[in-house]
């Protein structure tokens, strides 16, 4: 089933179109479409949504129908809107617009370069004694043949502990432990999205879960994020459940990656209740959950407003400890794990013991280690702040309370130009298209604090240059971004 925006919707995504910059010069149906072309662009509003009829656009933004027809016609003409007499208008970009945007970043081994792609902290200096006291450890399971599909006992229990610490009374048997956050996510969609399944994702979201959801062959439905806290629009959320009815939807409600947005509790409370009452599954990717800053207070676990095992949890390692670790884990009923351990072993049987050992040492000194971690985000993260407010004044950003990334808004549709242009002077970027699907997010950059503060500051000197070299028209042999497509 197509979705749908309301005529009431639309209007407060338009917000104050008739105020765009260079509006004076143009006639309102013109600013009218330019407005919806900007809507489009960012991903605040999806692709293949029915626009309201022409008479109910006209009414919620008090202007005259002809207006609305005219901007209608316009938006057709530039290959924004698709219109089938007596059925309505779908929302498209025009066929050139269109670039991948999924695919796996490969951080090269290039040593001068500054990998702004990559959203992940180097390992804490507890790393190495862990992996020696798990090495201590390892007597006490080679008696056996090595294979836990679910994850040791002492993992699974250690997660689970965490869990239950946050509000989230949970069992060991309720967690699976995985090799890494991205694994917990492919498993979980093996097993509950058929092939071409439909789901509903953020837009922006997390590139590789993007992926992994093209590798399903998902048909997927998008939620525009604003750049303004908090991020979601409860009303287009819930509606957009309600219209589309997934089979899943795949959030990111604790420092959404890259927003940074954190979702309020009555949201979370909301989005689970309306996902029980559509038939939708909530996969909740929690990766960040553990970095909260500037003493953000987190709202309760969104799987703790669940009572009908609607909500499976991911999480893992990666970010507040190490990526290069690879554990992960999912939380979910007993059943459902049980599930997923038998859908397992068709894919990579069990996670190695001996990684999970150097884990339960890690969770064991989690305070410690995270609060380290956080102090430095919040370090790293201002001297961004302060470098981007001195060289790029015109970006705006929206500070982020936790996780490890900031979502720039750029001055001129040019993330992707910019990001090839950079890529020449040393710094990688992950450009906003990376983050969306079919091509939009262009006026938009993530960038991540979890390099050194002065490697950060010498990134954004070296983006301001190449920033003003492109408005001067200065190309140089632009080569891609290292992307395995
Ligand atoms: C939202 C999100 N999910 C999953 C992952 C992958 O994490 P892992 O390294 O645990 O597989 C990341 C890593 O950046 C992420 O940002």
């Amino acid at each position: 089933m197509t979705s749908q925006v309301r005529g009431v919707q639309l209007a407060r995504l338009l917000g104050q179109w008739h105020a765009l910059p260079g509006r004076r010069r143009s006639p309102d149906y013109a600013a009218l479409a330019g407005a919806v072309r900007g809507l489009l662009a960012d991903g605040r509003l999806p692709l293949g949504v029915r626009l309201p009829a022409e008479r109910e656009l006209a009414e919620a933004l008090k202007i005259s129908r002809t207006t609305v027809t005219a901007a209608y016609r316009e938006l057709r003409e530039s290959g924004h809107l698709a219109s089938r007499r007596g059925a309505g208008s779908w929302t498209m970009l025009p066929g050139t617009h269109r670039v991948a945007s999924t695919g796996l970043w490969t951080p090269l081994d290039d040593r001068d370069m500054i990998d702004l792609g990559v959203a992940a902290l180097a390992a804490p200096p507890e790393l190495l004694p862990a992996a020696r006291a798990a090495a201590e450890d390892l007597p006490r399971y080679l008696g056996g043949a090595g294979y836990h599909p679910t994850g040791i006992i002492e993992l699974r229990e250690a997660v689970a502990h965490a869990y239950t610490d946050r509000g989230l009374p949970t069992s060991p048997d309720q967690i699976m432990v995985t090799n890494g956050t991205q694994h917990a996510l492919d498993l979980v969609l093996r097993l509950a999205l058929a092939p071409g399944g439909h789901v509903l994702v953020e837009a922006p979201s997390y590139p590789n879960a993007l992926a992994a959801l093209a590798a399903r062959r998902a048909r997927i439905t998008t939620h525009g994020l604003a750049v303004e806290e908090p991020g979601w629009d409860a009303d287009l959320l819930l509606g957009g459940l309600r219209q589309a009815r997934p089979k899943l939807a795949y959030l990111i409600p604790d420092f959404q990656n890259p927003t940074g947005h954190l979702m309020p509790a009555a949201l979370r409370e909301r989005v689970v209740a309306t996902a029980h009452a559509v038939g939708t599954d909530l996969v909740v990717d929690e990766s960040f959950v553990d970095l909260p800053l500037d003493g953000t207070v987190l709202p309760p676990p969104t799987a703790s407003f669940d009572r009908h095992s609607r909500v499976i949890t991911i999480g893992g390692m990666s970010k507040p400890f190490w990526g290069g670790l690879r554990i992960g884990w999912v939380r979910a009923s007993a059943p459902q794990v049980q599930r997923l351990a038998a859908a397992r072993v068709g894919v990579d049987m069990a996670s190695p013991v001996l990684d999970q050992l150097v884990a339960v040492h890690l969770l064991a000194d989690a305070p410690a280690i995270v609060a380290a971690r956080r102090a430095q985000l919040t370090a790293q993260r201002d001297a961004l702040l302060a470098a981007l407010a001195q060289r790029l004044p015109e970006w705006r950003v929206t500070v982020p309370h936790g996780g490890v990334t900031l979502w720039a808004e750029l001055d001129g549709p040019i993330s992707s130009a910019l990001a090839r242009a950079a890529e020449e002077v040393g710094v990688r970027l992950a450009p906003g298209p990376r983050f969306g699907l079919d091509g939009t997010l262009e006026r938009f950059l993530r960038l991540p604090f979890t390099l050194p503060a002065a490697d950060l500051v010498e990134a954004v000197g070296r983006i301001a240059a190449v920033r003003y070299d492109l408005d001067r028209g200065g190309r140089s042999q632009w080569r891609e971004p290292a992307v395995i497509a």
